[in-house]
């Protein structure tokens, strides 16, 4: 496997440096404040797992522009992909001239995506995009409205996707009204079990209450689809247990409800393999791709079971720029670089190191209350009493500032913004994560 080698943090000015700070003003009074960012430093460079801003300093990267750059930043393949298509043509619209690049992607994800049968797959610009369509083509094809959706899940800001994203401030607050017909449950949140149970004594009653809601809220009859996240990306990478996966799977297929797992961060890779689902057995009616598909382009896509993707009629699916052969093409050869580089295993490798260097770090840091994820998608969850398991978002700042300041950038999660969640690129090597875990450690150290 080829690893990146670059792994040095150079820091030559203060964060942020003079250059920066001087772009940062100039944003403040051009760019809303509604669009935040973790780190006001510009960016000139990236390569690997690097990141340098135009002060010169190079930070090591644990964000991957969250969760969009599994394969590594400027990965060379996927960047000449990008320039040989540019030279050929940049855009035509698929939906007034199509273009090959496109069928032989859909082709790679129809065959690559959890389940045997004749699958469909169609493109988009962004996750929200994804999710939005995924709900239209189940509606279309159930001819039914309702959708369930969970607490603490995250599914993007354009409206509908909104309506279905489970927290409230900042993404929510001030921005209804919201789609109706979408009705909530929690999630297998095991720390937070909202049932006050313990796994596995609970017999997943969290999956077991979606019969519950259909009695409660609405009837089963009524409902179109169920999305949800198969490990919570901005609710704070919340894993289920696996079981989970297949109760709330089989309630679904009982009552005709269409399943819809959305893999826009879980994955290309981010979990061991490809998707998410697989490691559950879960074969979703349809499977939402987005983030890390393009190595950075804008690029998201709904593959699902042919029948259904089938429902809507021509012209009723599309968009202007979905599936742009530019993007198209840098998916194709993030495909190769999967394989190539062996994104699975090492998703697997980097949850084992990441794995042993925290093994005692929740006796460490009382701040630490849990500890959790699945291959390389990993989290802390900081508490300010471990009996209550008070949220520590403010503490979490500091963590995240403390790293910052050394140069990892890592950014949190959670409904309290109480999580630190790891997206590293999956090309780092191995002294990368052991050097951004160091300072991680050494963060933690300077808040217990
Ligand atoms: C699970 C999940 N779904 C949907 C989205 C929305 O994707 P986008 O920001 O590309 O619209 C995100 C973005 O973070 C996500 O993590």
């Amino acid at each position: 496997m080829s690893l990146s080698t670059e792994s040095s943090i150079r820091l030559v000015t203060a964060i942020p440096g003079p250059r920066s700070l001087e772009l940062q003003k100039q944003r403040e009074q051009i760019v809303p404040r509604g669009v935040a960012s973790v780190l006001p430093v510009f960016i000139e460079r990236a390569s690997g797992a690097t990141l340098e801003d135009i002060d010169g300093n190079r930070f090591l990267d644990f964000t991957g522009g969250i969760g969009c750059q599994n394969a590594g930043h400027c990965v060379p393949e996927v960047v000449t992909a990008i320039e040989e298509q540019a030279d050929e043509f940049l855009h035509t619209c698929f939906m007034v001239t199509p273009y090959e690049g496109y069928l032989r992607l859909a082709e790679h994800l129809n065959s690559r995506t959890p389940g045997n049968f004749p699958k469909k797959t169609f493109f988009l610009n962004s996750g929200a995009e994804a999710v939005e369509n995924a709900i239209k083509i189940a509606r279309n094809y159930t001819q039914r409205q309702a959708v369930i959706a969970f607490d603490d899940a995250f599914h993007g800001r354009t409206q509908l996707a909104l309506s279905l994203t489970g927290k409230s401030h900042p993404y929510k607050t001030g921005f209804g009204p919201f789609a109706p017909e979408i009705y909530r449950m929690p999630f297998a949140y095991c720390y937070r079990c909202s049932y006050n149970l313990t796994h596995p004594g609970c017999d997943v009653e969290c999956a077991k209450q979606l019969e519950m809601t259909f009695k409660r809220r609405v009837d089963a009859g009524a409902v179109a689809a169920l999305i949800f996240e198969p490990v919570l990306g901005e609710g704070g990478f919340v894993t289920p247990p696996a079981e989970w996966f297949a109760v709330i799977a089989d309630i679904c297929r009982k009552h005709g409800i269409v399943i819809i797992a959305d893999e826009i961060q879980t994955g290309f890779c981010r979990t061991g393999p490809l998707f998410a689902s697989t490691r559950f057995g879960l074969e979703p009616d349809i499977i939402l791709t987005g983030k890390s598909i393009a190595g950075g382009l804008p690029l998201a896509a709904v593959t699902g079971r042919a029948e259904i993707m089938d429902s809507p009629p021509p012209g009723g699916l599309g968009g202007t720029y979905g599936g742009n052969p530019v993007s198209c093409a840098a998916a194709l050869e993030m495909f190769q670089a999967v394989d190539r580089l062996n994104l699975p295993a090492r998703a697997e490798c980097i949850g084992q190191l990441f794995e042993s260097i925290t093994r005692n770090w929740g006796h460490r840091f009382p701040i630490i209350g849990d500890i959790r994820g699945l291959g390389a998608m990993r989290a802390i969850e900081l508490v300010k009493d471990r009996a209550t398991k008070e949220p520590a978002p403010e503490e979490a700042k500091q963590v995240l500032a403390a790293c910052h300041q050394r140069g990892l950038l890592i950014i949190s999660a959670g409904t309290f913004g109480n999580v630190i969640r790891m997206l590293v690129p999956l090309i780092a090597t191995d002294s990368q994560i052991e050097e951004g875990l160091r300072i991680l450690e050494e963060a933690l150290a300077s808040v217990s």
